[in-house]
């Protein structure tokens, strides 16, 4: 463990000058304020959610099974602090929301590196994303689309306890071997940790769409810009409103072998 430079207050180890001074509204409404937060909390979550499951990768390529299951647990946590920040915005009515919203325009949830970089780190990677980041952001992304996936890692596991993995019928035949067994070992508990993992992100992208309902009905998003820039892409959706977009995702899951292999599970 080394140090660069020892702590002097609170204050400066946490760089709160700087971290309290980026809430910049743009309107004087009263919620705004709290619309900014809870997205920036957001975006902090997501930057240690990439950090947990790059480690939770490392680990799992490193065979320390027990290490990636308990990274996990904490990227659980994350998810529903996540889940929870979506309360604090609907403390807000639609006829505040609706006080500020077109100012911040085209702004939206959909430009979020990070919680692209999320998905392609777990191995959801639609090449269409791409077109919404240039320079340094889109690199970023591409880099991501090229490294190994939380889920190449779990592969590597599977073949390194001596399954076949040439193929995905191999794969869920290990997967369901795993789900069978009597006891539960450090793999079992690592593949329960992993669905359970897709499963809150589900949670959070069902979250997201009941609470855009409540927000904005059937308007467009303000990241319809983009989300035009994704149909230009290849990505086609119906509809015009912003949650006709994100219906689109919700059948999204970052681990399909994971969830075959549940419907083959016998006594
Ligand atoms: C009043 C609150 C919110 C509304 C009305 C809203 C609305 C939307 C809409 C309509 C989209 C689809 C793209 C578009 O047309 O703009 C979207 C995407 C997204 N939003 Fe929100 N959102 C809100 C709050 C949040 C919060 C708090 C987060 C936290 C991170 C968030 C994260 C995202 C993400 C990551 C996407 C992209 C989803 C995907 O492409 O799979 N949103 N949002």
């Amino acid at each position: 463990m080394t140090t660069t430079k020892l702590a002097s207050s609170y204050g400066e180890y946490l760089k709160l000058p700087q971290l309290l001074d980026c809430q910049t509204t743009l309107t004087q409404a009263h919620d705004e304020l709290q619309f900014i937060i809870v997205h920036q909390t957001a975006e902090l979550w997501f930057k240690l959610m990439l950090f947990e499951l790059e480690s939770t990768r490392a680990a799992m390529l490193e065979g320390k099974l027990t290490q990636a299951s308990h990274y996990l647990r904490r990227v659980q946590t994350l998810i529903k602090q996540l889940i929870a920040g979506f309360e604090v915005i609907e403390t807000m009515r639609p006829y505040d929301f609706a006080q500020f919203r077109d100012f911040l325009n085209p702004a939206s949830g959909v430009q979020s590196l990070q919680y692209r970089e999320v998905e392609f780190l777990c191995g959801a990677r639609d090449a269409r994303y791409l077109s919404l980041w240039q320079g340094y952001a889109r690199e970023r992304l591409a880099k991501r689309a090229e490294e190994p996936t939380v889920w190449d890692a779990f592969i590597a596991v599977l073949r390194a306890n001596g399954h076949d993995v040439g193929d995905e019928k191999q794969v869920v035949a290990a997967v369901i071997d795993i789900l069978q067994r009597e006891g539960n070992d450090d793999l079992g508990i690592l593949a329960e940790q992993l669905i359970e993992f897709d499963e809150h992100f589900a949670l959070w992208r069902n979250r997201h769409v009941q609470m855009v309902m409540r927000m904005i009905g059937a308007k467009p998003g303000t990241g319809q810009v983009s989300v035009a820039q994704l149909a230009e892409a290849g990505y086609s959706h119906m509809g015009t409103s912003g949650v006709d977009y994100l219906r689109t995702t919700l059948n999204r899951v970052f681990f399909p072998l994971l969830w075959e292999a549940r419907t083959f599970v016998q006594r």
